[in-house]
């Protein structure tokens, strides 16, 4: 099996506590097992992890980048990070296998200031405001760029 990072950033673990007209009610828990069942009929291991701290976000993709842990493909929802953190950016260039960038919510269709995602030049696909689905199509995606 190819190894699939699911990585959340800032404030994702508090899914299902956050407005539902953007987020829905799924949790964090539950979000990691949706993708997970999914990912493996596409020949995924998924492996999740989350954080609130952006040093420790930037580590785990150091270990990634350095082959400390098995990666084949990341799929990632930096949350607020993504419109600002140029730190998550660099880190994530690093990597040596294709990104997937995901959000729950339409971010283009939000405010103003989440329209800019400082990691799209880097996502070998990206999926927003299609909630749970959109982690699904872009596991689809990502399996598609890890067979070439
Ligand atoms: C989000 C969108 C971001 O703008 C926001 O800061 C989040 C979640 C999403 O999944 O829609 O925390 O990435």
């Amino acid at each position: 099996m190819k190894v699939l990072w699911l990585l959340h950033g800032v404030n994702l673990d508090m899914l299902g506590h956050r407005a539902e007209e953007h987020y829905g009610t799924i949790t964090l828990p539950e979000l990691c097992a949706r993708v997970t069942a999914y990912a493996a009929q596409r020949g995924f291991e998924v492996r999740c992890f989350q954080t609130n701290h952006e040093g420790r976000f930037v580590e785990q993709l150091h270990a990634l980048a350095r082959g400390d842990e098995p990666v084949d493909a990341v799929l990632v929802n930096a949350g607020a990070w993504t419109h600002y953190s140029w730190a998550l950016h660099d880190a994530l260039e690093m990597l040596p296998c294709p990104i997937g960038e995901v959000h729950l919510s339409a971010i283009e269709r939000r405010e103003e200031w989440r329209r800019l995602s400082v990691v799209a030049d880097l996502a070998a696909v990206r999926v927003s405001g299609k909630g749970v689905d959109g982690y699904l199509e872009a596991v689809d995606a990502l399996a598609e760029a890890t067979r070439r």
